[in-house]
């Protein structure tokens, strides 16, 4: 049994999260978990350090093999070593592939609201931003089908970029919406690249399917990192099945110089696929009930808020009825209630206008203790 609900301290650790946060607010924004690393991720890095020449790295014969390993038993995905290439996170990663797969001026596709970064990862690459905007049918969001196509059919649309668990609505996409996405892309010859970053914190009665099963032609991005808490650490894979589209990746990474990874980063994601199994298995249920916390929370003291159901990840999607300006409601919350959360419309000005977004990866104590400050400051 691993304990979630041991309070850490983090600031003075140089943490985005908690350093960059005033004096007394607590902070439930940038995606990262308040708890632990799974012992085995701690035991690999101390052990590495003792080593005192902490020079240029390779990933070696193990790192792809718990890879291989990790995603055939635990999804049923068969990987090939040969198709695995490194780098130095999901987001340079994803440039990369962006740059390898268009030219600039042509149209990406994605599902708003969305990851803030693809934003940025398109636009820095000199294409446009083209958001097939999600809708709510009174359960879940959902792909708005017609949309979806007519973007996909634009004849400058050239990818499309998925987020898969999708962040930040909660979403873990079917195995027959994935197969309706492949199709749709396929019959206008876009290519689909899929960040799969959360796609261990996946809720029960979910079941995560990764891209790669449903088309092989996908470009699938993932890493240990999200769901085991090693951001800082900064790896990840990109998984290509065409050795030219691969070439081009490749070639990409070097462009870009976010080739080298640094000596602790293979060794955290192979203790994390190789040992720390236990440690995700109950980490997810600790989240699910951070949400259901949330949730009863809300029914009693927050009439206007209105929870999203949470299928994967650890960010609550939650509307906030007849809110005008999120942005305004949130500086409100820092200032007032001392708890800070992200606007929605940073993962899209639009179509995350009345929506903020609750980051649940901290000691339920925590989220209890911010969630009373915001009832007092309603
Ligand atoms: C969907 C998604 N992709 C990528 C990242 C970041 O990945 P990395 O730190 O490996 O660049 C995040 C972080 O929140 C994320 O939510």
């Amino acid at each position: 049994m691993y304990n979630f609900d041991e309070l850490i301290e983090r600031r003075g650790t140089g943490c985005v999260k908690w350093d960059e946060c005033p004096e007394g607010v607590i902070p439930m924004w940038v995606a990262d978990m308040d708890f632990a690393v799974a012992p085995a991720i701690q035991e690999a890095v101390r052990r590495r350090a003792e080593h005192p020449v902490f020079a240029y790295t390779l990933v070696g014969d193990e790192y792809y093999e718990a890879i291989i390993s990790w995603f055939q038993r635990r999804h049923g995905w068969t990987i090939a070593r040969e198709h695995i290439l490194y780098t130095t996170g999901v987001v340079p990663g994803i440039s990369c592939v962006i740059k390898a797969l268009t030219m600039p001026g042509e149209k990406v596709v994605m599902l708003s609201p969305d990851y803030n970064c693809f934003f940025s990862s398109i636009r820095n690459n000199g294409c446009e931003v083209n958001e097939s905007a999600l809708v709510f049918n009174g359960e879940r969001f959902e792909v708005d089908w017609q949309d979806f196509e007519a973007r996909c059919a634009d004849e400058k649309t050239t990818v499309f970029l998925l987020c898969n668990p999708h962040n930040p609505t909660g979403r873990v996409w079917s195995k027959e919406e994935l197969q309706r996405m492949s199709d749709i892309c396929h019959k206008h010859h876009v290519r689909i690249i899929s960040d799969e970053i959360h796609c261990e914190l996946v809720m029960p009665g979910n079941t995560f399917c990764p891209m790669g099963i449903i088309d092989a032609t996908a470009i699938i991005l993932n890493s240990s990192s999200k769901s085991f808490n090693t951001a800082g650490l900064q790896i990840a894979n990109i998984i290509c099945t065409d050795a030219e589209t691969r070439r081009r990746i490749d070639r990409a990474i070097n462009i870009h110089e976010v080739c080298d990874v640094n000596p602790f980063a293979p060794l955290s994601l192979i203790a994390a696929y190789n040992e720390s199994e236990q440690w995700i298995d109950e980490l997810c249920p600790y989240i699910w009930e951070n949400h259901n916390a949330l949730c009863d929370f809300v029914a009693k003291h927050l009439p206007q808020w209105k929870v999203m159901p949470m299928e994967g990840t650890y960010l609550a999607w939650v509307k906030i009825e007849g809110c005008e300006n999120v942005e305004a409601y949130c500086d409100e919350l820092v200032k007032k209630a001392k708890v800070w959360l992200n606007p929605g419309t940073m993962y899209g000005p639009e179509s995350g206008k009345g929506y903020i977004r609750i980051n649940l990866a901290c000691p339920r104590a925590l989220l209890m203790e911010a969630l009373e400050r915001i009832k007092d400051n309603q």
